[in-house]
């Protein structure tokens, strides 16, 4: 059971984090969470690139990144994960650093880097087969979402409300136009076209949903980067999920509406099994 902590792997029992981690105290932090499969992280150099423009855009004094894929290597090799017997997820975090309790940071602190890799608990298999259902929100959040941060309330207190309405996810919406989910990116298929909101600032530009957007244009669909208001989504012949942990979940339901015909779309299965082509 052993973890990574700056520089160092050891017993997940002794990683303890500072009580002034301004990770801890501010929620100054970052993420990943990287699937791997059959001993393989999935679009791991994507990961650790979006991990290094979220310390970037927030003045963090991030590692080089050849050093962070390289602990990360160490770290997957010594946990022995490479050997494939198990998915699991690996979560990368990193915090501005260790300093006494201040708002404004100070210039130049140590980031502390944690990761370490949790087996993956497979998901029903029914929600890939026959669908989830959504629930509609509001988009509570800043609008900086194209950063991985570790602030991640907004997005917990919806999640929770999802699962208490009996749903998989909350669909967010602003000012009338869907985001995204609350750890997931949404697509919709309108007449054969796949669509998903653009990577604009309000959301994260997941690396599950550019692999689907890949994966789609090669299959020969049509694929548009559009604003989705919420008529449009309800009115959608097919909704989908994509993301690390949700991979391609189509949606069948939101709120109390019946998408399409309340079951999997075609090309919501299509794209669905050439993702897990793809990864698994
Ligand atoms: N969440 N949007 C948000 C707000 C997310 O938190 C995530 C991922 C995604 C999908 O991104 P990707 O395809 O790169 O995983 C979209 C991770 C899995 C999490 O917080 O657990």
């Amino acid at each position: 059971d052993k973890v990574y902590r700056s520089g160092e792997i050891i017993r997940r029992s002794e990683a303890a984090v500072d009580i002034e981690d301004r990770g801890f105290q501010f929620a100054d932090g970052i993420y990943e969470v990287v699937a791997i499969w059959n001993g393989s992280p999935f679009r791991l150099e994507e990961h650790l690139q979006r991990l290094m423009r979220s310390g970037r855009e927030l003045d963090f004094n991030m590692p080089d990144i050849g050093w962070i894929k390289e602990e990360c290597s160490d770290y997957l090799e010594e946990i022995n994960c490479f050997s494939g017997d198990r998915d699991s997820y690996l979560y990368i975090q990193v915090s501005r650093g260790v300093s006494p309790r201040s708002h404004a940071y100070e210039d130049g602190l140590e980031p502390e880097i944690i990761m370490y890799a949790r087996e993956l608990e497979p998901k029903p298999e029914e929600y890939f087969s026959r669908g989830v259902r959504a629930i509609l929100l509001p988009d509570e959040r800043w609008s900086r979402c194209y950063i991985k941060s570790v602030a991640l309330l907004p997005n917990v207190m919806a999640k929770k409300k999802a699962k208490k309405a009996g749903a998989y996810e909350s669909i967010l919406v602003r000012d009338g136009f869907i985001t995204e989910g609350t750890s997931s990116n949404v697509f919709i298929v309108e007449a054969g076209e796949v669509i998903t909101p653009p990577a604009t600032n309000y959301i994260l530009n997941g690396i599950t949903r550019r692999a689907v957007l890949e994966i789609a244009e090669k299959l020969g669909f049509k694929c548009s980067r559009e604003s989705v208001s919420r008529q449009r989504l309800l009115a959608a012949d097919e909704v989908f999920l994509t993301g690390t942990t949700t991979e391609v979940m189509p949606v069948v339901e939101i709120d109390e509406f019946e998408i399409g015909e309340g079951s999997p779309g075609e090309i919501t299965s299509r794209l669905q099994e050439e993702y897990w082509q793809l990864c698994r």
